[in-house]
């Protein structure tokens, strides 16, 4: 009995000598202490030992019970601290580090530049209307004078989405619907999505935008269509800017012109922005046309007007130096996040 707790010690020290975290204890208390463990055994083997010995050999195996626990609650103690400590070391978190940031949505460059045309046409005493970006072909071609055959619709490849109807191929499409539905005075500007049937290149997409303005009041003429372009452009740019008139052909304005402004880059004596010719193609223009007038319910011998359309892109491809089109629908965040 009395080598069976020495072994037992020695057992006890070498599996005590081998732990390293307080689950490890555990598993050892439960295996030398638990119900079927050896001290529990060397107990029932006491009564098989003579009544004399009896309390000695009681007395080593508590002695050697009390040792394990003692042993075990002070490993328990010492590792669980360790344990703790550690598990505090990694959970430690550097509140010097800088924040994460968070992005915060942007306008688009095209519509930065729209709140900025609408806001000058606004200040001139101009409306903002929307028209339908699907049309009748009457909106967008017919009631604008371009009769059925005529050559000029030739000029915008156009999306038919029947016989009849198609994606307007400009925002001249809402003049007819204006004058149907207001009198005049009329100052309007009309922004929107235009489709074109094109190839898509660095100066062209199948889709842009346009700011179409009109004009109609008793006694307007070409003197205020060119005070209202050069009003607008130096706003715009933010200079005395310098226009160019060119007689240029669109059936619903008679006499119809192309407007340029002088290089704001190079102040006309050339340079890559203005391809080397002094001068930016800003704009169409011209005085409505009598015709179209009449089919918007005016009377031309009472009223005339003018109108005008530009593109935004081109416009935003200028002011911003960029020199692809389609940077604009590409939603590359290193060119946005510039804006
Ligand atoms: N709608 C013409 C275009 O898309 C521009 C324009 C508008 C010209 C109004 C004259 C008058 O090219």
């Amino acid at each position: 009995m009395h080598d069976k707790v020495s072994l037992l010690r020695q057992q006890f020290q070498a599996d005590f000598s081998k732990i390293a975290q307080a689950k490890d204890v555990e598993e050892i208390k439960v295996k030398y202490l638990g119900k079927k463990g050896p001290i529990q055994e060397l107990m029932q083997d006491l009564r098989t030992v003579s009544a004399d010995e009896r309390p000695l050999m009681g007395k080593l195996i508590n002695d050697l019970k009390v040792e394990i626990t003692h042993l075990c609650e002070k490993g328990l103690e010492g590792l669980g601290a360790a344990e703790e400590a550690k598990r505090i070391e990694e959970e430690k978190i550097d509140v010097t580090l800088p924040g994460r940031t968070q992005f915060v949505g942007k306008k688009h460059p095209v519509n930065l530049l729209l709140d900025e045309v609408l806001s000058i046409f606004k200040g001139m005493g101009f409306s903002v209307h929307y028209g339908p970006d699907i049309d009748s072909d009457y909106y967008n071609y017919e009631g604008l004078n371009f009769p059925k055959d005529h050559p000029a619709r030739d000029m915008q490849d156009t999306f038919y989405i029947t016989p009849d109807m198609l994606l307007r191929s400009h925002t001249s499409n809402t003049q007819l619907r204006i004058m149907e539905a207001h009198k005049p005075p009329l100052r309007v500007v009309m922004p929107g999505t235009v489709y074109r049937n094109e190839d898509i290149s660095a100066r062209s997409h199948v889709f842009f935008h346009q700011v179409e303005g009109m004009y109609i009041d008793k006694h307007v003429s070409f003197a205020d269509l060119f005070a209202t372009m050069h009003e607008f452009w130096s706003k715009l740019f933010k200079t005395d800017v310098v226009t160019r008139f060119r007689p240029s052909y669109f059936p619903f304005v008679e006499p119809g012109l192309e407007v340029d402004i002088k290089c704001t880059t190079c102040g006309g004596s050339g340079c890559r922005l203005c391809k080397h010719t002094g001068w930016l193609e800003v704009v169409g223009a011209g005085m409505i046309h009598p015709e179209v007038l009449k089919n918007g319910g005016i009377d031309p011998e009472v009223y005339s007007g003018f109108a005008w359309g530009f593109g935004m892109e081109r416009l935003a491809l200028l002011l911003y130096g960029i020199t692809d089109i389609r940077a604009f629908t590409q939603n590359d965040l290193k060119l946005l996040q510039q804006f």
